[in-house]
């Protein structure tokens, strides 16, 4: 007896000839690379599915090297920070990239400090502040990469990435490294127009300044956020845009839905604006709670909420049975 409800499609697991393609594509490659790794502790949502390959390229020339054999091959490549991200329950189909090798820092002249693309952005930070350089303080309490923090153009009230860009490498699908200054890069809310490719390393471009002034600024910053998020659950960050002029968090807690659950995931009794996983969510909860907010607050107040979170991967079949609402 056929399905009523059409012939399914198991997009969840690679087929041999793309196994075979993946394998071409990290081929040789000098860092790590596991078949079939989950992804789920690499995010801070702690969900998610499992990647063909994850490859964590030794350097910026190992990345460039994988990028032209995953062109050659023809196998999409994803590059994971793992902070604003929700990974699907069937995962990530092609090889995901990690830039956990990409670490190094240095200072150069005229107060300019090469950082590379895997590094967290409180690292930076602290290193920043080491040095007595100021000019990255709107970066206080962003958790994640400096080569994420660009592709999005990361920002907070304090700044903007743009603000500090001075230059980028990056690393090409035709196996080259090349370097951009940021008059060759738009950048708009929360995007930057790069070209294909993956930010392997960013010039930044700070000033002088007395570690006390910094500090300062930061502490302020940082007690607000503690206070007013709920940083010690997992979570990915604002999940929504604000719509303006009142803010996602404003408009989400007048429709009543603070605390609204679906399975293990729950709209933050702190903050309305975060989902918190508060036990082993699914990605499929946590897409079902995204719609039941976006129709509720639509009903209540007209307002259509977009999505600031990235969902990636492949929903699983189950799921996508359910009305394709993952
Ligand atoms: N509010 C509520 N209820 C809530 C949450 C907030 O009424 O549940 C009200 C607050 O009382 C305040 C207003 O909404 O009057 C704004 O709240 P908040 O100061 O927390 O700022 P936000 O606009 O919600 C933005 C960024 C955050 C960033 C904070 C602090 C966006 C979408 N969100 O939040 O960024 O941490 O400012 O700088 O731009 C992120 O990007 O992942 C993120 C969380």
């Amino acid at each position: 007896m056929p399905d009523p409800r059409g012939p399914i499609v198991d997009t969840t697991a690679a087929s041999a000839a793309a196994r075979a393609r993946v394998a071409d594509a990290v081929a040789g490659l000098r860092g790590e690379v596991t078949f079939g790794a989950s992804l789920k502790d690499l995010t801070s949502f702690k969900i998610g599915g499992n990647a063909d390959a994850l490859a964590i390229p030794a350097d910026e020339a190992d990345v460039a090297h994988l990028l032209r054999q995953a062109r050659a091959a023809a196998v999409p490549v994803f590059v994971l920070g793992g902070t604003n991200v929700l990974i699907h329950d069937g995962g990530i189909r092609g090889v995901v990239v990690s830039l956990a090798k990409l670490k190094a820092i240095r200072n150069e002249a005229d107060h300019v400090v090469y950082a590379e693309g895997g590094l967290g952005m409180p690292i930076v930070l602290q290193h920043v502040i080491r040095h007595g350089l100021a000019g990255l303080e709107w970066a206080a309490g962003i958790p994640g990469t400096v080569g994420g923090c660009v592709a999005m153009n990361a920002g907070t009230r304090l700044g903007e990435m743009k603000d500090s860009v001075k230059a980028l490498r990056i690393a090409l699908p035709d196996g080259s490294l090349r370097d951009y200054s940021r008059d060759e890069i738009r950048f708009d809310y929360r995007r930057a127009h790069l070209p294909e490719g993956i930010v392997v390393g960013v010039w930044l471009q700070l000033r002088a300044s007395s570690g006390h002034e910094v500090d300062h600024a930061i502490g302020d910053y940082l007690r607000y956020r503690k206070e007013t998020q709920p940083l010690t659950m997992p979570n990915a960050g604002c999940v929504f845009k604000n719509p303006g002029p009142k803010s996602a968090g404003q408009v989400i807690e007048e429709a009543g839905l603070k605390g609204l659950r679906v399975g293990d995931a729950e709209v933050s009794t702190k903050h309305a604006n975060f989902i918190v996983n508060v036990g082993a969510a699914t990605a499929a909860d946590v897409t079902t709670l995204i719609e039941q907010v976006k129709q509720r607050v639509k009903a209540s107040s007209g307002i259509q909420l977009e999505l600031e979170l990235k969902v990636v991967g492949e929903p699983t079949v189950a799921a996508a049975r359910r009305g394709g609402q993952a």
